[in-house]
């Protein structure tokens, strides 16, 4: 499918989450409804927690600090914005920049769902653990991030690589470390997946 095509069936979604009004009372304090960025065609998908105040404002998911950090970890591995699709996984900002509820979570995961059937990326990393407990339930992410793990998806396959919030790592030494020596696993993660799919 050509990426005007992928993008069609993205912006549907959209239409879809505000025509069913989810998650209302986080509708009411937000701004924009951020669905996502990037490739529609591509490979990886990276999923975060839900928009912050700059997100929000913006209509964009990573756009601040973490999305700065973001962009030079996938420069590091010679990626850009325009290689991969980013989203969240609760699409409206939580009041305060607050954990995004169970409750939440649960409203936007069939659209995320959605999402990846649309896009069929071969691989997803997870950035924190809200985004990580949907796909790999009952891990602790300070056990298993930098594994990655295949995992049936409805009807195709994926490799689910959870990896430290960018902004949770941002000032924190260790964290940061480690999530940057995350990283670098990317390439190598992909190139085998290709060997494997060709
Ligand atoms: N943190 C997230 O999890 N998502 C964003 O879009 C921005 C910051």
């Amino acid at each position: 499918m050509s990426t005007e095509d992928t993008q069609q069936l993205l912006d549907q979604i959209k239409a879809d989450i505000l025509d069913k009004n989810i998650c209302p009372d986080l509708a009411k304090t937000a701004t924009n409804l951020v669905m996502g960025d990037g490739n529609a065609n591509a490979d990886i998908v990276f999923i975060g927690e839900a928009p912050g105040k700059n997100e929000d404002l913006q209509g964009l998911p990573f756009v601040g600090a973490a999305g700065k950090f973001l962009d030079e970890m996938l420069a590091g591995i010679g990626l850009e914005r325009k290689d991969i699709y980013i989203t969240n996984i609760v699409k409206y900002r939580p009041p305060n920049n607050r954990d995004p509820l169970p409750e939440e979570k649960k409203a936007f995961w069939p659209y995320l769902v959605k999402q990846l059937q649309i896009i069929q990326p071969k691989v997803v990393v997870t950035l924190g653990r809200h985004s990580m407990e949907y796909f790999l339930p009952n891990q602790r992410i300070s056990a298993i991030h930098g594994e990655p793990k295949r995992v049936a998806f409805g009807d195709h396959k994926l490799v689910i690589l959870p990896l430290f919030h960018p902004a949770a790592a941002l000032y924190n030494g260790s964290m940061r470390e480690t999530l940057i020596e995350d990283f670098s696993a990317i390439p190598i993660i992909i190139k085998k997946i290709k060997k494997e799919t060709n």
